[in-house]
């Protein structure tokens, strides 16, 4: 007797990326000099996690009531205006305009928008390079995932393609929800240049009049970003009123504490009447799902968020891991283009993407040389958070080679 419905009796439960880690960590325990370019989360260059000293002091320092009691189902009010200060706080028009919810990571937040702004069975609309996990939460909440095409031939954003889905997602369907993960990108490392952004909004603007659009912006990375990693935000402006704007918030690479699941969904609304709704909706989505977030976790990052002194700690603190990153990136670069490398432009971020049109049989030969990264259609994910600087020149050389 079969119990469980046809549709999920055969999912698949392991990850590829974690087995890969698992299989890269196996062998170098047995004493094999690895580089191990799979996992998502920033490493030192001896291999040990990464954290922020200032974020570590802030949760100890959480009163053992916080941990212990519920949050509020939308999560607590000070934490929801500390995180819409931190993406909006140079912008107050569209702050004043913007509601929020917390949410277990940015995953949660992703989630709450597929279910609110996507009819069952739609599709929500992202790049052809994406987090793998867009489309399992989309299956999961019964969407879809369709994609247009990231780069043109000369590697800038194919804004055209991008333009032209949405003409026929309006079509087709009645709506679009645009996922965009930038700046740093995963998995290709790329965020738009000011120009892009300029030709996005007006792609967004004019497209706004043909039926309802959603552009969910997903800043799990953001505070890698090189320069300013807001500076996106002043060019936003032109959509209020016209494209709900959602933020996928994510505390787990910003605080360095990915297992402390704090996130939230951020929503821009111009409509006071649809904002009042929007925030009505994303509460119950919170109720039907996780109910409520960590209480002790939302406490932590608003006082990392809040606190003048612990947030100049924690920015100091960010400096030092972000310029670690850049001196990785730096070398990236600089042994990508010695050996002729086909990849995106890649300033700043977790990852990079390789271009290579085999990309399942060349990371199986990486990995027999001892180097492992993330396969995937037409491209090979490197993820330069958990590689040392000094292991980056042979990364880039074993994927030069046959
Ligand atoms: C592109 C992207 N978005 C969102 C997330 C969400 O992370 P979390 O749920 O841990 O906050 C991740 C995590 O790897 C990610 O890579």
């Amino acid at each position: 007797m079969r119990h469980l419905i046809a549709a999920h009796a055969s999912r698949p439960s392991d990850d590829p990326i974690f087995a890969l880690n698992q299989e890269a960590t196996t062998r170098r325990a047995k004493g094999e000099a690895i580089v191990n370019a799979t996992v998502g989360a920033l490493l030192n260059d001896d291999g040990s996690l990464a954290i922020l000293p200032s974020a570590h002091d802030a949760i100890t320092r959480v009163p053992a009531a916080e941990w212990a009691t519920y949050a509020p189902i939308a999560g607590s009010g000070a934490f929801l205006d500390a995180i819409v200060a931190d993406v909006l706080g140079t912008e107050p028009s569209l702050a004043s305009a913007s509601v929020a919810v917390a949410t277990p990571g940015g995953t949660g937040a992703l989630r709450h928008a597929i279910a609110n702004f996507l009819e069952p069975g739609q599709a929500l609309l992202t790049s052809n390079f994406y987090w793998g996990p867009y489309a399992t939460l989309a299956d999961e909440n019964e969407r879809r995932l369709d994609t247009y095409n990231m780069f043109t031939r000369s590697g800038s954003y194919d804004l055209a393609a991008l333009d032209s889905k949405l003409t026929e997602q309006l079509a087709t369907q009645g709506r679009a929800l645009l996922f965009l993960n930038d700046p740093c990108n995963n998995p290709t490392g790329y965020s738009l240049s000011d120009g892009e952004w300029d030709d996005l909004v007006s792609i967004l603007d004019r497209q706004s009049a043909r039926g309802p659009i959603t552009a969910l912006i997903d800043v799990a990375y953001y505070t890698y970003a090189a320069g300013d990693p807001r500076r996106f935000v002043r060019k936003l402006q032109p959509l209020l009123g016209k494209v709900p704007l959602l933020f996928a918030w994510s505390g787990s690479k910003a605080f360095t504490h990915y297992g402390l699941r704090v996130g939230g969904l951020i929503a821009t609304v111009g409509d006071e009447g649809e904002r009042t709704a929007v925030q009505s909706a994303l509460t119950y989505s919170c109720r039907g799902t996780w109910s409520n977030c960590n209480r002790g976790g939302l406490y932590a990052v608003t006082q990392l968020l809040t606190n003048a002194e612990l947030a100049a700690r924690c920015e100091n603190d960010r400096l030092q891991l972000r310029e670690l990153l850049l001196r990785r990136v730096a070398a990236f670069n600089a042994g990508a283009s010695k050996h002729g490398l086909l990849y995106p432009r890649y300033e700043g971020g977790f990852f990079v993407t390789v271009f290579h049109q085999d990309a399942f049989a060349k990371a199986e030969r990486m990995k027999a040389r001892g180097v492992f990264v993330v396969p995937q259609k037409g491209a090979l994910r490197v993820a330069l958070c958990a590689v040392a600087e000094s292991d980056i020149a042979r990364l880039a050389e074993t994927l030069a080679e046959d």
